[in-house]
């Protein structure tokens, strides 16, 4: 898709410029071409790059520089996120990084918990401080975990949300699986990212392992483009 190609090049270079021309690429999204497998990238499933140690150390104080910078995007995606929730509802951020999203939720609603999980200790560490530092603690916690092994009880979860990292998922079917164990039934999912790079991987799953759900999408646009979508899955409610 041309949209998402221009905006894979413009943050490649943008990416490249915060790490001084170093090998890399936009906030590890997605490969821009060129790269082989080796110095700790492995191509994803999905023809994205996952990289070991990406988010990890000063990376996510970058990262959470610039996420910092992104309140009108994460409050459209609290506020969409947030219209699913039930009064007093549980929220899943997943793949949380430092945690503006988680922040942007518990101030839109003191009434919902708010759980952030994310694979890389650096971004839970900086996230648990914003946490802290906002005084939102207890009712929002961030915790170490994989989006395949998530630290929740089953059916513990009315909304899950995940914002741009699903293309970083090596394993999109085990994530949506998990996903639907810990969301109860009639729960909802909301997944921000870049269409070409989770659209065919997510439906899919989705299909198998939830067949009643209902799947729409919306573009979402981005850096002053309609870069991203935006796929509801509303699982479906078991009668009594
Ligand atoms: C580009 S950042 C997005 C952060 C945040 N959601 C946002 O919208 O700014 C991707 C995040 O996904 C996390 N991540 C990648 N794979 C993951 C997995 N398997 N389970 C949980 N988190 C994961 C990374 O550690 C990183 O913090």
């Amino acid at each position: 898709m041309i949209i998402d190609r221009i905006v894979h090049r413009f943050i490649h270079r943008a990416r490249r410029e915060d790490r001084g021309h170093e090998h890399g690429h936009a906030d590890g999204h997605v490969h821009d071409g060129g790269h082989e497998n080796g110095g700790g990238h492995a191509h994803d499933a999905h023809g994205g790059m996952y990289e070991e140690g990406r988010f990890a150390g000063e990376h996510a104080v970058r990262y959470e520089r610039r996420a910092r910078s992104r309140t009108r995007f994460y409050r459209g995606i609290a506020r969409d996120t947030l219209a699913l929730a039930p009064e007093g509802g549980h929220v899943l951020d997943v793949g949380t990084g430092p945690g503006q999203l988680v922040l942007e939720l518990a101030r839109a609603r003191a009434d919902a918990r708010v759980t952030g999980v994310d694979l890389e200790p650096s971004m839970v560490e900086l996230a648990q401080q914003a946490v802290h530092q906002a005084g939102h603690e207890p009712r929002v916690r961030v915790l170490v975990g994989d989006v395949a092994v998530l630290p929740l009880e089953s059916a513990s979860v009315d909304v899950a949300v995940a914002s741009m990292t699903a293309h970083h998922w090596p394993d999109v079917p085990a994530a949506v699986r998990e996903l639907v164990r810990v969301l109860r039934p009639g729960g909802s999912l909301l997944v921000v990212d870049f269409r070409s790079a989770v659209e065919e991987q997510l439906t899919a799953a989705v299909a198998s392992t939830a067949p009643g759900a209902r799947v729409t999408r919306k573009v979402r646009w981005a850096w002053g483009l309609p870069a991203l979508s935006t796929w509801r899955v509303e699982l479906p409610s078991i009668e009594p």
